[in-house]
C-alpha cells in the first residue's frame, strides 16, 4: 500500500488524537475531540499550562451541566478522554495530530520537525495557524502530502466552521480525512487554498482594521462603532470587541502577513493597532485592549 493510500485508510479509524497547545484554541480543540468520543493527549510546554487548559474545559462542561445540556456522567466521561502529557514523545501512538501552539513560525517549525521524528510517517499533521503558510510547515516533514491546515474558530466548542487549508503539497486524501474528522466533531468544513489569511482572516482582519482606522480618526466612539456592526449588520460582536476577543497581536500578525504577501496597501495595519500591541494592550488576554476587562 502506498503511503498515500495508508493516509486515506487511516481517516476512517482515527480515534486517538494529539493536540499541542492548551491555550485559547488548543483547549477548545481538545474539548471538541473528547466530546466527539475521541481519546485526546493534550501537550504544552509545562504541566501548569496543560492543567490551565483542562480547567477551562472543566469550566465549559460545568456550564453545559448547569444549563441541563449535559449530565454529570457525560461531563466525567468527556474529561476522562483528555490526557495531559508534557512529553511530545508520548505522541508516537497518535493517529492524528493538530497543533495550536504560539503563532510564531520558529515555534511551529520546531513542533513540525519534532512531530516528523516522533509520529508515524503516514500520520496526518495539521496546524491551526491563522496566518502561517502551510506549505512552509509541510516542507519540513517527510511525506509532506499529509500536512494541512485545520483552522478552528474561537470559541472552538461554539463556532461551527473548520477551514481546511490545502497547501500545494497536501493530498486530496488528507483533505478528505480532515473533512470526515471535522464532520465527526459536528463542524462544517470548508476547503480553501493555502493563501495568506485563507478566506476567514483575509476578510475579517481588514474589517477590524478599518474599524480601528475609523476609531482613530474619531468617526465615532468605540461603543458606537461596535453598535453599528452589531445592530446594523447583525454581527454577534462589534469589530473592536472582536479584536479584543481574538487578540490584537493576532490581528496585527494577520494584517502584516496579508500586506507582505499581496503587497497591497489596503492591508496596511492601522498605526493605533501596532502601538497598542507594542504597549501590551492585546485585548481580553491582557485585560486591556479597546475595552478593559477587570
Ligand atoms: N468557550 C466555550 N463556550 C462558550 C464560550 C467559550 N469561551 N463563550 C461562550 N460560550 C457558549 C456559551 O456557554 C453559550 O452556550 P449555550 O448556547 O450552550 O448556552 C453560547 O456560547 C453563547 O454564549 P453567551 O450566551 O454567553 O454569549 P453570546 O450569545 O454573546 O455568544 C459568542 C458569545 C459565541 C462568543 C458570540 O459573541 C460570538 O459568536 N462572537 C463572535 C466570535 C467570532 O467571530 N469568532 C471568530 C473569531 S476569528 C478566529 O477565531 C480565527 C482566528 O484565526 C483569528
Amino acid at each position: 500500500m502506498s503511503a498515500q493510500q495508508q493516509t486515506q485508510s487511516l481517516s476512517s479509524k482515527i480515534d486517538n488524537v494529539g493536540v499541542i497547545g492548551a491555550g485559547a484554541m488548543g483547549h477548545g480543540i481538545a474539548q471538541v475531540f473528547a466530546q466527539a468520543g475521541l481519546n485526546v493527549k493534550l501537550n504544552d510546554v509545562s504541566l501548569e499550562f496543560i492543567n490551565g487548559g483542562i480547567k477551562r474545559i472543566e469550566g465549559n462542561l460545568s456550564r453545559s451541566v448547569e444549563k441541563g445540556k449535559m449530565t454529570l456522567d457525560e461531563r466525567k466521561m468527556i474529561l476522562s478522554r483528555v490526557h495531559p502529557t508534557e512529553s511530545l514523545e508520548d505522541f508516537k501512538d497518535r493517529e492524528f495530530v493538530v497543533e495550536a501552539v504560539l503563532e510564531k513560525i520558529e515555534v511551529k517549525r520546531d513542533v513540525f520537525k519534532r512531530l516528523d521524528r516522533i509520529c508515524g510517517k503516514e500520520i496526518i499533521l495539521a496546524s491551526n495557524t491563522s496566518s502561517i503558510p502551510i506549505a512552509e510547515l509541510a516542507a519540513l516533514v517527510s511525506n509532506p502530502y499529509r500536512v494541512a491546515g485545520m483552522h478552528f474558530f474561537n470559541p472552538v466548542p461554539v463556532m461551527k466552521l473548520v477551514e481546511i487549508v490545502q497547501a500545494l503539497q497536501t493530498s486530496n486524501s488528507t483533505v478528505e480525512a480532515i473533512r470526515a474528522l471535522s464532520i465527526r466533531l459536528g463542524k462544517t468544513p470548508v476547503v480553501v487554498k493555502d493563501t495568506a489569511g485563507f478566506v476567514s482572516n483575509r476578510v475579517v482582519c481588514p474589517m477590524i482594521n478599518e474599524a480601528i482606522f475609523a476609531y482613530e480618526q474619531g468617526v465615532a466612539s468605540k461603543e458606537d462603532i461596535d453598535t453599528v456592526m452589531k445592530l446594523g449588520m447583525n454581527h454577534p460582536m462589534g469589530p473592536l470587541e472582536l479584536a479584543d476577543f481574538v487578540g490584537l497581536d493576532i490581528v496585527l500578525d494577520v494584517l502584516d502577513v496579508l500586506y507582505r504577501e499581496y503587497e497591497d496597501p489596503k492591508y496596511r495595519a492601522c498605526p493605533l493597532l501596532r502601538n497598542m500591541v507594542r504597549a501590551g494592550y492585546l485585548g481580553r488576554k491582557t485585560k486591556r485592549g479597546f475595552y478593559e476587562y477587570p
